[in-house]
Formats: C-alpha cells, structure tokens, sequence
C-alpha cells in the first residue's frame, strides 16, 4: 500500500493498531484448517467504534475492500481475504470491553473482540450463564459467534447466537454507524435489521457490539454416555429425557464409533467412556438452576442423577440404550467432553477429511443416516464415517475421513461424497449449512440450492447497504 494511506491508517488506529510485515500479518491471512491463503495491505485493528468508523469511510474512499475477522475459528473461509491483496483485514481483537452486565435485564453489551470464554467467565462471577458453548470458545469472539450465527453444544435449550441476541451496533461501508444496541425483548418497530445482521458474515457490515441475553446460573448438572441401538434409539432417547427432565437437556450430541476410532487415534490419552466402543453412542447432559436438584442423599444420589439414571435404565430395558456411565464427579465430566470437544482437532490432523454441517428434522435423522452410511460405503468402503454432533438440535456434522491408506484418491471421491450428501439433504429437506455459514467454500453451492428469486433477494439486500462490493466480497452470495 502506498505509504501515505498507511499513514493515514496509523493515524487512525495508532502503530499498535496496524501490522503491515509478512511476518506479522501471516496468521490473520491463513483460516484454522490452512485450506485459505490470502492477502491484505494491511491488518487493522481498532480499538473503539468511531476508529471502526474511520476506518470505513477510508475505504470507501480509497476502493479499498474490508474483510472483518475475529478469532479466525470459522470452517468456510469467511474471514479470509482473497489473494489479490487490495484489501484491509479488520481484525476486532482489540474492541474486547464489557460495557454492560445488567443482573436485573439479565442482559450484557459487549464489543465484538470478547473472546466466548472470557464472557462466560465474567458472568459466572456474578451468578449469569450466557449459554452459547462450542469447542472454540477460548479463541473465537462474539463478533465472529454473531458474523456466523453460531450454534454450538447448547442449541437444544437455548438456541443459536440469533436467539441469544437482543440488539446489535454495525458500522457499514462509508462510517454509518446503526446503534441498534437494545435490551429489549419485544421491539416491532420496522424492519429487523438485526436478524439481517446476524449471520450476514461480514458481507453487510461490521458489528462493533452487542447486547446478548443472560439466564440464570445452572446449579447443578447431570451428565451422561450411553451407547445407543442406533441414531433412531438416539433420538427417542432425547425426547424421553426432555420429557423426564421438564425440558433440562443442554447438550445432546452423536458420537459414532468412527469419531472415537479417530479420535484416540490421535489423542491416546484421552480416557475411553465405555469399555468397549459402542457402534453408535450420545453424549447428553442435564441441568437444573436450582441448587437442590444436584445434592446427593444417603445413597449418593441426588435428583437430577435419579432423572438420567431412571432414563437410561429404562431405555435399556426396552433395548434403545445398550450401556451407559454416568459421570460421578465434576473430572469425569470434563473427560466425557474432552471425547467431543477434541473431534474438530483429531480431524485436522488426519490425512483426508470431506466436512459438512447439515441439519434435518428430528423424524429424518434414522434414514438420512442409514442411506448416508450405504452410499458412502459404495463409494469407498474404507472410509471413517464420523457423522456426529448436535443432533438434539438436528445438526450433524457428517465429516468422512481418509486414514493413510484410503487417502490416494480421496480429493476424486470427495465429489461424489458431496453430490451424495447434499443429494440426501435435499430428499429430507434439511440445510446445507446448519451452523458454519456459506463464506467462499459453500458460495456455489447456496446459488444451486436456493430458488432465483431467493437468490435475486439477497443480492439486492447485498447491494443496496454494500452497493461498492467492498464489505467481505467473494463470500455468501
Ligand atoms: P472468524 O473466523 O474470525 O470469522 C467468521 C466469519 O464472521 C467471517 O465471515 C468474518 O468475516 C465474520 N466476522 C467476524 N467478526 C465479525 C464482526 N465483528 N462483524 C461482522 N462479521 C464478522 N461453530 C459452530 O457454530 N458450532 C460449533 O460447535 C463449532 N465448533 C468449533 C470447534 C472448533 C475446534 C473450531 C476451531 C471451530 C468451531 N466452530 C463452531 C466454528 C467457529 O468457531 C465459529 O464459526 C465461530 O463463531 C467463529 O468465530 P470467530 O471469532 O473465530 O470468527
Ligand atoms: C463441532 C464443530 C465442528 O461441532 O462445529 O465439532
Ligand atoms: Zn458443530
């Protein structure tokens, strides 16, 4: 970049706001799985939202496109600039204050370069919960949560990052600034611009904070892996303990044999559930806000254990559970969770993986899986099949892993794999993107799967906030 714009940068941000070198740029241009490469003249990183602001009307200004990223976790390339370098990677690490916890709204506005664990822990302190939990929590920020919509392990209670937001503050192309920043939760008031927002992935606009719902501190926890008859025993298992636990299930998540094949191939040390490894098994867990539910009697048992323990127990008896362990003590847990939060890890580090994260109905989980698992097998028999994830909430995330021996002619059977899957998303009516987005890996495939018209919609929106092309370009639509 000519050095009289790059001054103009720093005089808008500082020096510690601006990184121009090779070396201190090269993390922020490669996505999580190093399947994107980009440039940028320069990586920007603001600390307040009139530098945002700035910033924006800078580019604008100069044609110059802005790419937003947080924590660089995303799965589709969307904080990722293209390769021709003409572009600004406005990174929101540095906007990273809580203006905001109210108890009594039970609400909390935070800048956008919050990192998710960080705000789960300033809440705990005052007896707050904000739900949103997934495997990237110690480096993903709320801004990226919010750009992606993020779904994550507690959808089943209390949904994706849409439904945990109550207001937003964007800054578009050119400097406007939207204070949408609300505690409200009715509003009808126009346009909800900020469900637009939300999910847009940085083709829209900036979001330089938010205000997000806070519930009320779970007191206690029971948690549980069974391993299953199959995904249809799976799923009448969710609703028998939804139905025994007034709706208390926060997490309810499919583990095939695959993930745990893979997984320990990686991770050896990782401590096995079950002494054998079932074919299909859940990870499920229970929670209650009153302290009450999670107190032990004379025979170590307390309520909530009861509601899991009598759940499982019955379910093994009508032969949808085949066997199961409860966690006895907060380390046993953490060990339960350790087996699912490493599968994203354990499936970086293999040598071929074909990813997806697809959601279907409840009802057309079983066959969508059993006609997924045959079709695959005709394609390649050798193959992992790690179809697992949030199925409490119908998303799973079908991945299909090459080991060294099956890895030769992987990249020519991912076609089919795809054609395949999305084949049968189609057939039961589910999405192709449950939670990751569409960024650059899944644009082609939006344009098939959404009706022209649809498609003519969304790039009208694209055009009248962004008519220059120059928010995120590339990504989504
Ligand atoms: P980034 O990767 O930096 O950006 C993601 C997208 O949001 C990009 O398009 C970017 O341009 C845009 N964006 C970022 N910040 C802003 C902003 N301030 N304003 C506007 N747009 C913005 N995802 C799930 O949904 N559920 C899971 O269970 C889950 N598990 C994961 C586990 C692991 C181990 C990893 C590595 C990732 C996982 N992910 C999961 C994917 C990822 O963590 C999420 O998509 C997360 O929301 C991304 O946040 P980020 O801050 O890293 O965003
Ligand atoms: C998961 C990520 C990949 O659920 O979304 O493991
Ligand atoms: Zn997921």
């Amino acid at each position: 970049m000519p050095e009289a714009l790059i001054n103009q940068l720093a005089d808008i941000v500082g020096n510690a706001g601006l990184r121009t070198g090779n070396d201190d740029t090269a993390s922020f241009l490669t996505d999580w799985h190093g399947q994107y490469h980009g440039q940028a003249l320069a990586v920007v990183m603001p600390e307040t939202t009139a530098q945002v602001a700035n910033i924006m009307a800078f580019a604008d200004v100069n044609d110059i496109v802005v790419v937003p990223q947080g924590g660089n976790t995303g799965f589709m390339g969307g904080a990722t600039p293209d390769a021709d370098g003409r572009t600004i990677l406005l990174s929101l690490r540095r906007m990273n204050r809580i203006r905001e916890i109210d108890a009594t709204n039970m609400s909390m506005t935070v800048e956008a370069g919050c990192v998710l664990q960080s705000l789960h822990e300033e809440t705990e302190k005052q007896g707050l919960y904000f739900p949103l939990k997934l495997a990237a929590k110690g480096s993903c920020t709320i801004g990226g949560n919010l750009g992606t919509n993020a779904g994550g392990l507690n959808v089943v209670r209390y949904g994706t990052t849409r439904e945990l937001t109550l207001g937003l503050e964007v800054v578009l192309m050119g400097g406007r600034v939207l204070n949408m920043l609300s505690g409200l939760r009715k509003d009808n008031t126009g346009y909800d611009l900020r469900n637009l927002f939300v999910g847009s992935e940085g083709t829209l606009g900036v979001i330089t904070a938010a205000t997000m719902k806070l519930f009320p501190q779970p007191a206690a926890r029971a948690t549980a892996f069974a391993e299953v008859r199959d995904v249809e025993a799976a799923v009448a298992l969710l609703h028998r303990l939804q139905a025994a636990s007034g709706g208390g299930v926060e997490a309810f998540e499919l583990i095939p044999a695959d993930i745990l094949h893979v997984l320990f191939h990686h991770f050896p040390n990782i401590p096995q559930p079950l002494a054998t490894r079932g074919k299909m098994n859940v990870l499920m867990e229970i929670a209650s806000t009153n302290p009450a539910s999670g107190i032990a009697d004379d025979t170590g048992q307390s309520p909530l254990r009861t509601i899991i323990e009598e759940t499982l127990g019955a379910a093994l008896e009508d032969g949808l559970v085949l066997d199961a362990t409860i966690a006895a003590s907060e380390a046993q847990r953490q060990a339960l969770w350790d087996v699912r939060e490493t599968a994203p890890e354990s499936h970086k580090m293999s040598a071929g993986v074909a990813r997806s994260d697809i959601s279907l109905p409840q009802s057309a989980l079983a066959p969508f899986y059993d006609e997924m698992v045959a079709g695959i097998r005709a394609i390649d028999p050798n193959l992992w099949i790690c179809g697992y994830g949030h199925i409490g909430d119908g998303n799973l995330h079908f991945n299909l892993i090459a080991d060294e021996k099956s890895n030769a002619d992987f990249d020519s059977k991912k076609v089919d794999l795809y054609e395949l899957l999305y084949e049968k998303v189609a057939k039961y009516n589910g999405s192709i993107s449950a939670e990751h987005g569409i960024g650059q890996t899944k644009r082609a495939q939006l344009a098939k799967v959404k009706s022209p018209e649809i498609m003519d919609v969304m790039r009208a929106i694209k055009a009248s906030i962004d008519p220059k092309n120059l928010m995120n370009p590339g990504k989504v639509v």
